[in-house]
This record gives structure tokens, sequence and C-alpha cells, in this order.
């Protein structure tokens, strides 16, 4: 093995997601069969404990990409050098609670992150947001790290664009394989629009090849929209497993570049495409060459996507202008 460590941070060490994350990470799905990982744990002083018997756990699997684990409770340590940060950490919704009920009380804790990042992260740092709400604790971070480019701060949609791949596979009985060019815009929230007029099933357009509006209305967006919800309720806890694969494939693709020929959905910082305002974060189909992302121009918009975009974009103002009153930003 000759590669050096890439130094991964990621926090919320100690929690559902990461009881999943951490192993995949560990055992090469993150960058590959080759690169070997210091993991830099991140959690709260109660949390410690717990965190210390996860990290029993990775040693007892002698994984052999694993070259260090460190871990602790002040971001300004952990975040020390690091190449890759997947902010995971903040309280989760439980049942009932809307994500907007969660800005303030996570707020907070993306200002310290940001900041900790911003003095302390390698000079590549890129930083994954997963904990909720995905996108504006994504633009706390950022606008709290003022040294590091903005493009460095993404959120994770990947989530929502794989349960619609998984969806439409199933209504048109083909692997999900089959699927492509999958396009979740706007929020990680149930306003999010996972568009299917830019969808391919096996290289055809999705929406025509479906040919069903009603289905398309009534069944595709809500269930997709409403999945965390869903899982929520039949669970009792929030999405874990399905949420640290999607973090694992948002960082991977990040790093290493989206599939030939296709595209995935990243929340990134807006830069006026698509008309969706300037200082969001808001998803979009991207493509990934050599570490750098680019989001896919000269899509066409139709009415009723156009609808579905600028209602989930609006709800990104809303919950940027309602940071900005609590001054986080
Ligand atoms: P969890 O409660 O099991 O774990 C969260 C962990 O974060 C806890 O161990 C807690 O101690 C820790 N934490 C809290 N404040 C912290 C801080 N300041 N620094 C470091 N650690 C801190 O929750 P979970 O199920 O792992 O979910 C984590 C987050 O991910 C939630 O916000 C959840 O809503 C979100 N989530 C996002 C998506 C997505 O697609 N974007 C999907 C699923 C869950
Ligand atoms: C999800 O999409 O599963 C998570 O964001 C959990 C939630 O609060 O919906």
């Amino acid at each position: 093995m000759t590669n050096a460590p890439v130094k991964v941070a990621v926090t919320g060490a100690a929690g559902q997601i990461c009881y999943s994350l951490l192993f995949r990470i560990a055992s090469g799905s993150l960058l590959g069969p080759d690169q070997p990982v210091e993991l830099r744990l991140l959690e709260i002083t109660p949390a410690l404990k717990a965190l210390e018997g996860v990290v029993m756990e990775l040693d007892d699997c002698a994984f052999p990409l694993l070259s260090s684990v460190h871990i602790g409770d002040d971001p300004n340590d952990v975040f020390e050098g690091v190449n890759l940060a997947m902010l995971v950490g903040a309280r989760p919704r439980s049942k009932g609670m809307e994500r907007s009920d969660l800005l303030e009380a996570n707020g907070a804790i993306f200002t310290a992150q940001g900041k900790a990042l911003n003095d302390h992260a390698a000079d590549d740092v890129k930083v994954l947001i997963t904990g909720n709400p995905a996108n504006t604790n994504a633009l706390i971070a950022m606008r709290n790290a003022p040294d590091i480019p903005a493009e460095r701060f993404n959120a994770l949609t990947r989530l929502d664009h794989n349960r619609a791949v998984a969806q439409v596979a199933a209504k048109a009985g083909v692997p999900v394989t089959e699927v492509t060019h999958m396009t979740v815009w706007g929020n990680h929230s149930a306003t999010q629009y996972p568009d299917l007029f830019h969808t391919e099933i096996g290289g055809r357009n999705a929406a025509e090849l479906i040919d069903d509006q009603a289905w398309i209305e009534n069944e595709f967006l809500p269930t997709v929209q409403k999945r965390g919800a869903a899982i929520i309720e039949a669970r009792g806890s929030s999405s874990a497993a399905s949420a640290a694969n999607a973090t694992v494939e948002h960082m991977r693709d990040w790093v290493l570049g989206t599939p030939e020929g296709d595209w995935v959905s990243m929340s990134v910082p807006s830069d006026g495409s698509y008309g969706v305002q300037e200082g969001i974060i808001s998803s979009f189909p991207c493509t990934v060459t050599d570490g750098e992302y680019s989001i896919v121009q000269g899509l066409e918009i139709d009415d009723f996507s156009r609808a579905k975009i600028d209602a989930s974009v609006a709800e990104l103002v809303e919950e940027r202008d309602a940071v900005t009153s609590l001054g986080l930003i």
C-alpha cells in the first residue's frame, strides 16, 4: 500500500447513520480498494463513550484500509487537516416534525463546524452535509467558512435520487441499472422535485415510456417526496442504512467522478442555472470530472416542471431568510 491515507472527518459518529457509514468508508466503498483512510470522528461529549464502542467494533473488523481512528468532541481538533468531511451529526426529525422545526435546533451546530473547517481543514477539503435540514445546514457551514471556496460545500439529495430511481424501475419492471439521467431538483424535503421528463429507461424517455401523468403526479412524486416520513412512521426512526449508502455514493462520485454518459443529483451552491436564485444550495443534475462538479446545462424545463422547481426553491429561500434572521449566516 503506497498511497498516503486520506483524512475523512465524520460527525455524529455514534449515531444511526454512522453505524453503517463508518464501516462502508473503512472497508473501501468510498475511495476504492487501494486508498487507505484515517477516520476522524466527532461527537458531543455525552456520546463519546458510545463512540468508543463503535471504534472497538471498527478495530475488530481489522480493515486493511483503515490506517487510524481519532475521536473527539472538539471540531477544531477533529477537523485538523481533513480532506473530506461528512457532516451527519444533527438531531433527526421525529414523528410529526417538519424539517423547518430543525432549523434552529441544528443551525448552531453548523456555524461552529463551518468555522472549525475554515480554520483547520486541508486546502482541498470537500464538505458534504447529510444532517437535516441538509441544504440550509450546508449553506450555514459554507457562509461560516469564508476561506473555503463555496463550491466545496454540498448537501445530500442522492438518497432522494436513489429512491426515485427505485420507484421508476419498479413501475417499468426493469432493473435499476436501466434507469439513468434521473434529476432531483430543489430541497431535500417534501417540496423536492424528482423529474422524470429527462430520465431515461433503457435509453428511452421515462415519462414517454411510462405514459401515465396521473401516476407521475399522484403516486411517484408524493412517494419520493414523503419517503423519509414513511420510513420514520414504519421504523420509528429515520432512514439510516440508505442514508449512509447515499452519503458514500455522493462523496465517492464527487471524488472519483460520475458514471460515463450519466449524471447524478447533487445539492450545490446555485450559480443561477435554470433560474435558481444564487445564494442557496439546491439540487441539480451534475457530472463530476477530476474532482470538480458541473451543473448539466441546456435541459428544457416545461411549465409543469418549472412550477415544481420554483416551489422547492422558494422553500430554500425561506429557510435562508429564517437562518439569516436567527443570525446564523
Ligand atoms: P442519530 O440521532 O442516530 O445520530 C445523530 C448523532 O449526532 C448523535 O449521536 C448525536 O450525539 C450527534 N450530534 C449531535 N450534535 C452534534 C454535534 N454538534 N457534533 C457532532 N455530533 C453531534 O441520527 P441519524 O439517524 O444518524 O441522523 C443524523 C442526521 O441525518 C439527522 O439530522 C437526520 O435527519 C439526517 N438525515 C438526512 C438524510 C438526507 O438524505 N439528507 C437522510 C436521513 C437522515
Ligand atoms: C430522509 O429523507 O429519510 C431523512 O431526511 C429523514 C427525514 O427527516 O425525512
